[in-house]
């Protein structure tokens, strides 16, 4: 039952060491030191001026050059207001603040469950636990949800921020679209944003930061991420083979591009293995939106036919979303998934 508190639970009983369990190998913490540290900056991509000609074309490109050579972009002048940002956060922060008695009756490590709180969703594909706590909220095999059905103390934050975002999302992907050279509505007709998954972390004050992980390296099981993060930091993108920062900036959001995404533009996007590093400051808030594509068992993606030709075969077999989140769940080092959907 101990569990069901979370990492919270745990540091709320006064620890000041690490349990075992948290502790990372120390063959991973051998080649975590063979990549350097670099502070050149992630993109920063204005969405002010979307609605003008030229200026629609500049963002258009930075998109693309984001999406190909980073695979992650901070967005700003997004549309979604500060106060629906803010009041995420928050509200993020009072779930998994509220007493644990009432947070427990959210406890389930049941994937089909809409509304889930749990610890350590990865558990049993890493060598150590996660130094983090997650409120999940899944839009995929229904979209719609009964507004009573959102932990009471989160719920109009969420369905704010859960309607702006989903519209965001649906715009950047016509800006995806168009920066891969095709019609603008062709990532939403494939059902890119039509099913959603919310992912509210709570990731508390660390006695022991170096020896364990917020969340282990990984890429994203989804088309994109959108996230939000608070204001203390310790997201980083391998790139180049160096851990960079994404340092919090008020306002933004931060976008990555996911495995499916990659996939379908036949690796012209690129899926970028990510981690959030502990923190002796804390608690650290994020919250992410997956969009995960069509559910539809009978949905099939692969590359998209635009895309491929004598010079650029396709490079990935055929799929259902279905049997890309269950290989996703299956494996035990991240970063063979992708490989596993290649031809
Ligand atoms: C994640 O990638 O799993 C979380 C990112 C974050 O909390 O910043
Ligand atoms: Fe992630």
């Amino acid at each position: 039952d101990d569990t069901k508190a979370g990492v919270k639970g745990l540091l709320d009983t006064g620890i000041t060491t690490l349990p075992k369990i948290f502790i990372r190998p120390l063959d991973e913490l051998e080649e975590d030191s063979s990549y350097g540290h670099s502070q050149v900056q992630v993109p920063v991509i204005d969405l002010s001026g979307i609605a003008n000609d030229d200026q629609h074309k500049t963002i258009v490109d930075e998109i693309r050059r984001a999406s190909e050579e980073w695979g992650f972009f901070q967005l700003v002048n997004h549309g979604v207001p500060a106060s629906v940002l803010d009041g995420m956060i928050d509200g993020t922060r009072k779930f998994h603040e509220q007493d644990a008695e009432l947070k427990k009756e959210y406890y389930t490590r049941d994937r089909m469950r809409k509304v889930r709180y749990d610890s350590n969703i990865d558990l049993y594909q890493s060598k150590a636990a996660n130094w983090r706590d997650t409120l999940t909220i899944s839009l995929i095999s229904s979209n719609e949800f009964e507004p009573d059905e959102l932990p009471e103390v989160c719920r109009s934050e969420a369905i704010d921020y859960i309607s702006y975002v989903t519209k965001l999302g649906e715009n950047l992907f016509q800006l995806l679209s168009e920066a891969l050279g095709l019609k603008q509505d062709s990532l939403n007709t494939m059902g890119c944003a039509m099913a959603r998954t919310f992912v509210c972390h709570y990731y508390p004050a660390c006695p022991q930061p170096e020896l364990t992980m917020g969340v282990n390296r990984h890429t994203d099981p989804a088309f994109l991420t959108i996230l939000l993060q608070d204001q203390i930091g310790g997201l980083q993108i391998l790139h180049n083979n160096h851990w960079i920062d994404v340092p919090p900036m008020p306002g933004s959001l931060v976008v990555n591009i996911a495995d499916l995404l990659q996939i379908v533009s036949n690796d012209k996007y690129k899926s970028v293995e990510h981690r959030v590093i502990a923190n002796h400051n804390g608690p650290r808030i994020s919250a992410a939106c997956f969009f995960v594509g069509n559910p539809d068992p009978t949905y099939a993606y692969g590359p998209i036919k635009e895309l491929i030709s004598e010079e650029s075969p396709a490079l990935y077999k055929e799929f259902t979303v279905r049997e890309y989140i269950r290989n996703f769940f299956a494996r035990t080092i991240d970063k063979s998934r992708l490989r596993n959907m290649k031809l």
